[in-house]
């Protein structure tokens, strides 16, 4: 197995440890509504390709939990053997259950939530927990304390957070460093048609030496040619349980999707390979973390390894259809 000689290992931020340029997260496809094999066909796939970080959350599925569920299951089944070569990673944030103490930053909800996606992946630790979101009510020092809590009890080694604005995320930062838990990495929202990060939060993260994971790096999809000519059955935007709206697929949208796919092909690339080289052109990117429903989709996200430069000329085309706002 060659899967160390394939893939391209970035260190995250200021620390030890390093990621795969590409990770796959299971938000998507992988609950108890999903077929269990494909799922399972999709982690050995990236994995036999040197994906070696697995990306999830107490709620995913649908039902909530069941992705862990379905992991921890693969976890004891042909990832057996291979804990301690895998980063896989948690969170805690979003409603999971009822009442005041299933949602949002309380040391209360981050603890026992972390302590449940532990048995429900039959893990002792994850890699990483992260705070999910920020919690406008909670003092982030209690927030950041249960992520430090969670490291010094060791059932995480590292901690982050995601979606946490420029100036939270500086704040956050120092309150672990104080703590003796530095922050490893935060997980914003990013890709060609989502460039927000780019102006504040990127050079927070420098200033801070934490690393960058960007979720949603396909823009859920729509940054590949599938949906050019309609939405194709059994993709995202057609799914009951799927979380791309089939609303957000605008003639405007497309349009700019189209003149991307034309980019790609110039380039010689699919345009979700051109869409990750594009995310992981910043020195600070240390993952682009990716989706998939097909083992196929893992193979071609992967090939965007193939070719990471881009020429002025292509970045100045790529800004013209999808400018920083
Ligand atoms: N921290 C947060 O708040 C947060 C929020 C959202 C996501 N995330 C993380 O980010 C991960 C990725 O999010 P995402 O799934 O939306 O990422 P994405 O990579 O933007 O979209 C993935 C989807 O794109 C399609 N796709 C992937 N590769 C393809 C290829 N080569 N060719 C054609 N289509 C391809 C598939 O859609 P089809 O299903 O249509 O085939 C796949 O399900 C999640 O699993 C989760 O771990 C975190």
């Amino acid at each position: 197995m060659n899967r160390y000689e394939t893939m391209q290992f970035r260190r995250t931020g200021k620390s030890g440890l390093k990621l795969p340029a590409i990770s796959l997260g299971l938000w998507n496809n992988f609950g108890h509504l999903d077929d269990f094999e494909t799922g399972r066909e999709i982690v050995r796939t990236a994995f036999d390709l040197g994906i070696t970080h697995f990306d999830l959350a107490n709620n995913y599925g649908p039902p909530p939990g069941s992705a862990e569920e379905n992991f921890g299951k693969m976890l004891g089944g042909e990832l057996a053997g291979h804990r301690d070569e895998l980063v896989i990673s948690s969170k805690a944030g979003y409603r999971m259950w009822a009442g005041p103490y299933g949602e949002w930053g309380s040391r209360k909800y981050l603890l026992s939530s972390l302590d449940q996606s532990l048995q429900r992946m039959n893990l002792d630790y994850v890699d990483i927990f992260y705070s999910h979101r920020f919690d406008p009510e909670t003092p982030l020092e209690e927030t950041m304390s249960a992520l430090d809590a969670a490291v010094r009890a060791g059932k995480a080694l590292y901690v982050g957070i995601s979606s946490y604005n420029p100036e939270k995320t500086a704040e956050a930062a120092r309150i672990l460093r104080e703590l003796g838990t530095p922050c490893l990495i935060h997980q914003p929202s990013y890709s060609i048609l989502n460039r927000g990060i780019e102006r504040e939060l990127l050079p927070v993260l420098q200033e801070q030496g934490m690393g960058c994971i960007a979720f949603c790096p396909l823009d859920q999809g729509v940054l590949t040619s599938k949906y050019l000519g309609g939405i194709p059955e059994g993709s995202r935007a057609d799914k009951a349980h799927g979380t791309l709206n089939a609303k957000n697929l605008s003639e405007e949208k497309l349009a700019k999707v189209q003149k991307l796919n034309d980019i790609a092909q110039s380039r010689g690339q699919s345009l979700a390979q051109m869409a990750l080289a594009w995310v992981l052109r910043h020195q600070g990117m240390t993952s682009a973390l990716i989706g998939a429903s097909k083992p196929a989709q893992v193979i071609d996200c992967v090939g965007a390894l193939q070719n990471l430069e881009f020429s002025d000329q292509e970045l100045s085309q790529i800004d013209a259809v999808a400018p920083l706002a």
